[in-house]
């Protein structure tokens, strides 16, 4: 919004297609309207915004059928461009007739308003900031039963805001079966396959397909890079753990790059400039993808992080550019690494940890094979369907 226009033709002040004035009404009585070759300017308490006329028309509530909720108007079938005979402001409603066609379109002011606010977008209710945390953040994870969360659309609400908020969540006395972590990970949308099938079980494994399936310490990485969409949200419930060792590992990867960005811009640079490829071959299997270690928003906001050692593949980027690109790497992952961004904890059987698989950064102390029992069962949720649901809890209870 906030175009500059051009060849203003008319200037309207609140009157109806046949050019009657109208009584003022609600908050945006008589808001000024004008006419610009290709768009018009309407004053809102925000101040004056553009809005071009294809999108004014395309906006129409009408073109959105009422049964499926989709849009069900072709804008490129119209006989010329939209322009409008008549536009007026009638109930905090724009209301415009257009040139070419019977067509009467009202759309509601607050909503322009909300919209413009919102730069340009649709206001989001999912669309949280993020709130960083560091090597103490265990202590703060939300904790919520999976009791709570199953009875009440209020706890389900505060998980799913944790989720997208602070990118990780325990789920405490969960049911000890495979159940439990289906209807967990359901509570928040469907179960995405990958290819170990729906679910994965983390425990020692004969000829393992993961690194994860051993004893060894599992260093710090996301999951699953090699596929071309990474899994989104992950589910770990832990169903024992009465090993020695094997604690688990947790970093907020985002705040990191943030700090990155503070503390060395041009490491920052080359890690949200280049995708690097990522592999996972075995029996029957060849996946391969390429990710960027530190991915930014249309705003800039740092929005995702790829970190997987043992899934990375050759790296392909131009030799000469990876005479700076490895140190710049190697550094991250050293930070990665620090203390002051670690929070190590021992998940208890009954708990299950929920996350964000491109923000938190999770690995594991090694343990020791031949004492106890350790039994972590996931699966995934894509991070669209969390996001749809947290909406769909707001919306419900607004
Ligand atoms: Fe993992």
């Amino acid at each position: 919004m906030g175009s500059e226009i051009s060849g203003l033709e008319t200037t309207m002040t609140n009157t109806n297609s046949s050019g009657e004035t109208l009584a003022p009404a609600g908050q945006y009585a008589n808001p000024h309207l004008a006419f610009g070759k290709r768009g018009l300017e309407v004053s809102l308490s925000t101040g004056t915004h553009y809005f071009n006329y294809y999108w004014l028309r395309d906006a129409c509530p009408s073109t959105i059928d009422p049964i499926t909720r989709e849009r069900v108007f072709d804008i490129s079938v119209l006989p010329s461009s939209p322009y409008p005979k008549a536009a007026h402001v009638e109930n905090d409603t724009l209301i415009i007739d257009w040139r070419d066609e019977e067509h009467r379109t009202a759309l509601s002011l607050p909503m322009l308003e909300a919209f413009v606010a919102n730069d340009g977008r649709m206001p989001d209710p999912a669309n949280l900031p993020r709130r960083p945390w560091l090597s103490d953040g265990y202590q703060h994870f939300v904790r919520l039963s999976q009791d709570e969360i199953e009875v009440s659309n209020s706890a389900l609400q505060s998980f799913a805001h944790a989720v997208i908020e602070d990118g990780v969540a325990i789920v405490t006395d969960m049911d000890n079966s495979d159940d439990g972590l289906t209807r967990l990970a359901q509570s928040l949308g469907p179960i995405t396959p990958t290819v170990d099938g729906y679910y994965f079980d983390v425990r020692l494994t004969i000829n393992p397909t993961n690194l994860a399936y051993t004893a060894s310490a599992l260093e710090l990485h996301t999951d699953l890079p090699n596929e071309e969409a990474a899994p989104g949200v992950q589910f770990l419930h832990c169903r024992a753990n009465s090993v020695t060792g094997g604690r688990s590992l947790f970093v907020d990867g985002t705040a990191v790059a943030e700090v990155l960005r503070d503390e060395r811009p041009e490491d920052f640079l080359l890690l949200t400039s280049h995708d690097i490829p990522f592999f996972r071959r075995h029996d029957g299997w060849d996946y391969r993808s390429h990710q960027r270690v530190i991915e930014l928003d249309s705003a800039g906001h740092v929005s995702g992080l790829t970190i997987s050692q043992h899934l990375q593949d050759y790296l392909d980027l131009p030799q000469i550019l990876l005479d700076d690109y490895y140190p710049a790497f190697c550094r991250f992952i050293s930070m990665l690494k620090e203390e002051r961004f670690v929070t190590r904890f021992r998940l208890e059987a009954g708990e299950c940890i929920v996350f964000d698989n491109h923000r938190v950064v999770h690995g594991r102390e090694a343990f020791v094979a031949d004492n106890g029992a350790r039994h972590l069962r996931g699966c995934y949720v894509d991070r669209g369907a969390l996001r749809s649901t947290y909406r769909t809890l707001v919306h419900d209870r607004s």
